[in-house]
């Protein structure tokens, strides 16, 4: 059984920032922030926009785009790190939507890698039988979750939604030719948001009795990231990746039309397209515009690419997300 992408649609907040008014709240400036990253401005939630929304509306217009109606939805998967509830939102966009046949919908969690798993994911569940029409959204608000006092780190982010739907096909019309995934915990120390620590620490004293008992609420530390590791690890594994999946799917290098890469540094996109020997033209980015968005970046901007013409039917793309965990993966598909 095939799989092919047959909608795309994304959303992202009303309010933006540019790098000046980062300027006003942090020592920077935009020079030093477009120079090393490519970014220029970012969208973040505010007001009564949240993610669940975004996600939504994306998903709207993806199967709007699709002509698939949202009764005929077999499978919603959320990609996201910053869930508004820590049980999932996916069923909350399946309520949103309105999906009488109560199809199931759940949440992975894989930063920004996250896109590009559900992606996997989907094609995976189509394949494996049972499941015709799948839902990806790649959705995340870390702003909620950035130092603003940290210029290290609060010059990178932006929040969005992006969605496709990926649907059964026959094998003639497979669109995913060839997959790379993986994960290294052990660098989870250059890039986290985690628990913190001694908030939860229940042990027993030297008595047998309990300390720390109830537990306080617990809550989340800010992104923690040592930018040169990331940016290390990225221009490491992510080609590799890219090689890895090429070779999977049996296509050389030469034959990718689009190079469409988790949106973090522009530094990055141009590293990663020179070792695969991909002129600029065939470079896809939108991340002045929008920052890293994680889970969200790669189908807001492929939406972008393909609602502007540039992205045409029957291309081939390949995309890499990569991020916190660390994980990373890579897919190379027909649009
Ligand atoms: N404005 C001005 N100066 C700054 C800023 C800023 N916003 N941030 C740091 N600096 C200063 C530093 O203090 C340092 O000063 P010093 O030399 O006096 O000590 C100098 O600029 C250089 O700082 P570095 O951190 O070494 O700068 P670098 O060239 O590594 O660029 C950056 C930093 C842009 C973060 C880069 O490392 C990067 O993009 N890494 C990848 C990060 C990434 O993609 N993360 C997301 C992964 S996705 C996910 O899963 C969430």
């Amino acid at each position: 059984k095939g799989c092919k992408l047959v909608g795309c649609g994304s959303a992202v907040p009303a309010l933006q920032i540019s790098n000046d008014d980062l300027s006003k709240m942090v020592d920077t400036n935009d020079e030093w922030i477009s120079v090393r990253t490519g970014i220029r401005r970012r969208r973040v939630l505010s007001g009564k926009d949240n993610l669940t929304s975004l996600a939504v509306e994306a998903a709207r217009k993806a199967l709007e785009m699709a002509k698939v109606d949202p009764d005929d939805l077999d499978l919603i998967l959320m990609c996201t790190s910053t869930p508004e509830d820590l049980f999932g939102s996916a069923p909350q966009i399946q309520k949103q939507l309105g999906c009488k046949t109560n199809p199931l919908s759940y949440d992975i969690t894989a930063a920004c890698s996250g896109f590009v798993l559900g992606l996997i994911s989907a094609a995976c569940h189509i394949r494996g039988g049972g499941f015709n029409n799948v839902l990806v959204i790649g959705a995340d608000a870390l702003s909620r979750y950035v130092d603003w006092t940290d210029r290290g780190t609060c010059i990178l982010f932006g929040d969005a939604a992006g969605a496709v739907l990926v649907q059964a096909c026959n094998s003639e019309e497979d669109g995913l030719f060839g997959f790379d995934l993986h994960s290294d915990g052990s660098g989870q120390r250059h890039l986290n948001a985690s628990i913190k620590e001694n908030e939860s620490n229940n042990a027993l004293d030297s008595n047998g009795s309990v300390v720390g008992f109830p537990p306080k609420q617990s809550s989340y530390s800010c992104i923690q990231m040592n930018g040169k590791e990331v940016f290390r690890f990225a221009v490491r594994c992510v080609p590799q990746s890219i090689e890895s999946a090429l070779q999977k799917a049996g296509l050389p290098a030469s034959s990718i039309d689009w190079l469409l890469l988790h949106q973090a540094n522009q530094r990055i996109i141009d590293a990663v397209a020179t070792r695969l020997e991909l002129p600029s033209e065939r470079v896809i980015s939108n991340l002045a515009n929008y920052g890293n968005t994680s889970a969200a970046s790669i189908p807001l901007a492929l939406d972008e690419a393909v609602r502007s013409g540039k992205v045409k039917a029957g291309q081939t793309i390949a995309t890499a997300g990569f991020g916190a965990g660390l994980t990373w993966g890579s897919a190379i598909l027909r649009w």
